[in-house]
């Protein structure tokens, strides 16, 4: 028997068929311990933007490891890594003005933002706005808060009543935002959480116009505009933010992932001026708020020598050039007998959907996929509509990007013979 608790796992499925055991990376690739190679179709979960083995990232977490591990960032104290990121991640967001409070990963992020924003409305004196509202298929991460935000309605069944104050709108309507919260009444909407690309849903570009339509009814009615870019950040839709691309100017951004690319786990909230003003003028006093690892010296050092990387390498610009290179490359995909449709074009970010009839005529067909996936030396994993993950490493160049196209297509070959 074994000790180690998966996520999002059914351990008596992994208890009865075994463990898939990772050992190293390289570029766009990982090994299993049996020397086996796989192309990450994936970049881990979304995360691993300038690819595996960077040793310079390794070097510069070694050395702040050496100097100081990590200190707590409580109160006055401080790191020098922890203020140079702060630093860097305001100057790469939409407005350089911003505050950016560090958290352990995107969960905290979205438990940061959600609290960030009803405590902001309670400093203006406006206590009633406590309502969130969030998209169908969202998703935002497994804390309390990010699960009662959860657009996928199995990530959330099964504890009762968590946060209950939370309504959730059509992923496509901007109509549906503007109902929603003319029902409500707009003063007691405290925020909209948006991704810009909906990831784990699904992977759902926003329809034409929809991002600037929201963002607009969110300024109207004086709610606040979380762009969730846990999964966007970092370069994954061409700029450093979706934000960027799509102009937004949120009043919060939630990230993680590719501020360490993985190489460390870390998340950050990026307040506009606006929403952090009344925390920084006096009025909030102390804010109770925060984690042990909020700001943790090691891992700073680490996202900087990542965002290093991306800088230099100018992999942002080089995703905007992957988006159509890679829905280019799966478009054959989509001719398949087991395949409904290949949704890409928008990011590094793609899903291979398997066709409805062929799911429901076999309940098991995402999990085999993903098995002979593996078997023809590709690493992807089941979106919430039964789609194939494809979101690869930023690296990724055309040979990889066919050699990803042709051990899909020979793995749902597989399941048709
Ligand atoms: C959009 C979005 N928000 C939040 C999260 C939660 O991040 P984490 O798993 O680091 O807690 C995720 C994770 O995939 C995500 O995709």
């Amino acid at each position: 028997m074994g000790r180690f608790w998966h996520s999002f796992a059914d351990m008596s499925a992994i208890e009865a068929g075994g463990e898939f055991v990772l050992d190293r990376g390289d570029g766009i690739h990982v090994w299993d311990e049996d020397g086996r190679r796989y192309i990450d179709a994936t970049a881990g979960l979304w995360y691993c933007n300038v690819g595996y083995g960077r040793g310079e990232i390794a070097d510069a977490a070694a050395a702040q490891l050496r100097r100081l591990s990590a200190y707590s960032t409580f109160g006055d104290v401080s790191n020098r890594p922890a203020i140079e990121l702060a630093e860097r991640v305001a100057d790469l967001s939409p407005d350089p003005d911003s505050k950016v409070f560090f958290t352990s990963g995107g969960s905290d992020s979205i438990d940061t933002a959600a609290k960030m924003a009803r405590r902001y409305w309670q400093l203006l004196g406006q206590t009633d706005r406590t309502t969130f509202i969030t998209r169908e298929n969202a998703y935002h991460g497994m804390h309390v808060a990010g699960t009662s935000l959860a657009g996928i309605a199995s990530n959330a069944a099964g504890y009762g009543a968590l946060v209950t104050d939370v309504a959730k709108v059509p992923w496509d309507s901007p109509q549906g935002l503007r109902d929603t919260i003319d029902a409500a009444s707009p003063d007691r909407v405290a925020a909209f959480f948006c991704e810009p690309v909906i990831g784990a849903g699904g992977v759902f570009a926003p329809p034409e116009g929809y991002l600037e339509q929201v963002r607009s009814i969110c300024r109207e009615a004086g709610v606040l505009f979380v762009a969730d870019e846990v999964i966007t950040g970092f370069g994954r839709t061409g700029d450093w933010f979706a934000s960027n691309r799509w102009e937004l100017q949120p009043d919060l951004i939630t990230c993680a992932k590719g501020i360490t690319s993985g190489y460390l786990p870390m998340g950050a909230v990026v307040a506009s001026p606006l929403v952090a003003e009344p925390f920084w003028n006096g009025t909030a006093g102390l804010w109770r708020h925060g984690y042990t690892y909020s700001g943790h010296a090691t891992v700073a050092a680490a996202a900087m020598a990542n965002l290093d990387i991306l800088e230099r390498e100018a992999l942002p610009k080089r995703a905007l050039q992957l988006e159509s290179d890679l829905a280019d490359a799966l478009s054959p995909l989509a001719a398949h007998p087991l395949v409904q449709e290949v949704r890409a074009g928008t990011g590094v970010l793609a899903a291979v959907q398997l066709s409805a009839e062929a799911m429901a005529e076999d309940p098991t067909l995402t999990v085999r996929a993903i098995r002979a996936c593996r078997q023809a030396g590709v690493m992807t994993r089941a979106l919430a509509t039964g789609g194939l993950q494809v979101s690869p490493t930023l690296v990724i160049d055309q040979a990889g990007l066919d050699e990803l196209r042709e051990a899909i297509r020979s793995a749902l070959d597989v399941l048709v013979e």
